[in-house]
């Protein structure tokens, strides 16, 4: 039997998860939406590209929670994107509530899933979606560092003009401007970074990528990113379903590592078929240690405000 994913918002960043995740014949998905008709439309859509794109994915959009039932990864895609001139924490409550719903569909129609949490603000939401449905905190964690990396990694390949997939990139923190992208843990074709770009250049291409979500909003302006958003979150479903224990920077529940604990902060993970396996805790400097925390300062603060 196949294996199956749910998607829950059929928006662009889950319609999209839907394609790659079709087109690597990854298992099955079911989009859900409250919209009528329109996850039913995109389903069908994507079902008719399988024949040419050579996938044989089931692919389908339905209105109703209980369809999920039976999956083996939730993506919660669901909740408003930004405008122009907006935080991801303007969005808070909002979501929250978004977020508190699917958590509780989540809880009673697929009880071992793993969830991967996208909408935002990211580290908040995955917070809530663990609170609500109370799974273990290995099974719920939030898509954010393997954005915010490869966001780094194409700035840093286009500053190079060398391969994007040559580099390898950590990027640490909330997914938010507090984010810490990490250039001592950064390579390029396991060249460390530092000795291919000046600090002073290395240090605009981290600011670019912390606000790189921002740039997109920008240039969009009736929502944000959803291509790199996606090919994130099925990067992170394939580690997970093929237990490739690849190590993946992600929202992750900490209970002490980098002295910092319960809350959600992006930290590189082995994720596999247990889901979150491990936490890695790098050896981190001082100053990159007290940005980390910083970051994790400010969630804390957030998380008192969700109603
Ligand atoms: C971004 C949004 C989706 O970073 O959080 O593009």
């Amino acid at each position: 039997m196949n294996k199956k994913i749910a998607v829950i918002g059929a928006g662009n960043v889950g319609a999209t998860c839907a394609m790659y995740l079709a087109e690597e014949n990854l298992a099955d998905v079911v989009m859900v939406d409250i919209l009528e008709g329109m996850p039913q439309g995109k389903g069908l859509d994507l079902s008719q590209a399988g024949p040419v794109r050579g996938y044989n994915a089931k692919i389908y959009g339905t209105n109703k929670y209980s369809d999920i039932k039976g999956s083996d990864i939730v993506i919660m895609t669901a909740g408003l994107p930004r405008k122009p001139g907006m935080s991801r924490e303007d969005l808070l409550n909002m979501n929250a509530s978004i977020v508190a719903v699917a958590a509780k569909n989540i809880k009673k129609y697929a009880p071992k899933c793993f969830v991967i949490v996208v909408s935002n603000p990211l580290d908040l939401m995955t917070f809530q979606m663990r609170k609500i449905t109370g799974f273990p905190k290995n099974r719920v964690l939030g898509q954010a560092g393997v954005l915010d990396s490869t966001r780094f990694r194409t700035f840093i390949s286009m500053e190079l003009d060398v391969a994007m997939t040559d580099i390898q990139a950590m990027v640490l923190g909330g997914h938010g401007d507090t984010m810490v992208p990490l250039p001592r843990y950064t390579t390029v074709a396991g060249i460390p970074v530092g000795e291919l770009i000046p600090a002073k250049r290395l240090k605009e291409i981290a600011h670019r990528t912390a606000v790189g979500g921002g740039e997109i909003v920008k240039l969009l302006k009736t929502g944000s990113a959803y291509y790199a958003p996606a090919a994130a979150t099925v990067d992170m479903c394939r580690s997970i379903l093929c237990d490739e224990k690849k190590i993946m920077p992600c929202s992750a529940y900490l209970t002490g590592q980098y002295g910092i604990k319960d809350i959600y902060i992006g930290v590189p993970v082995v994720l596999g078929s247990k889901g979150v396996e491990k936490i890695l805790e790098l050896k981190l400097s001082a100053g990159e240690k007290k940005a980390l925390q910083k970051s994790a300062a400010t969630y804390k603060v957030h998380l008192k405000d969700i109603k």
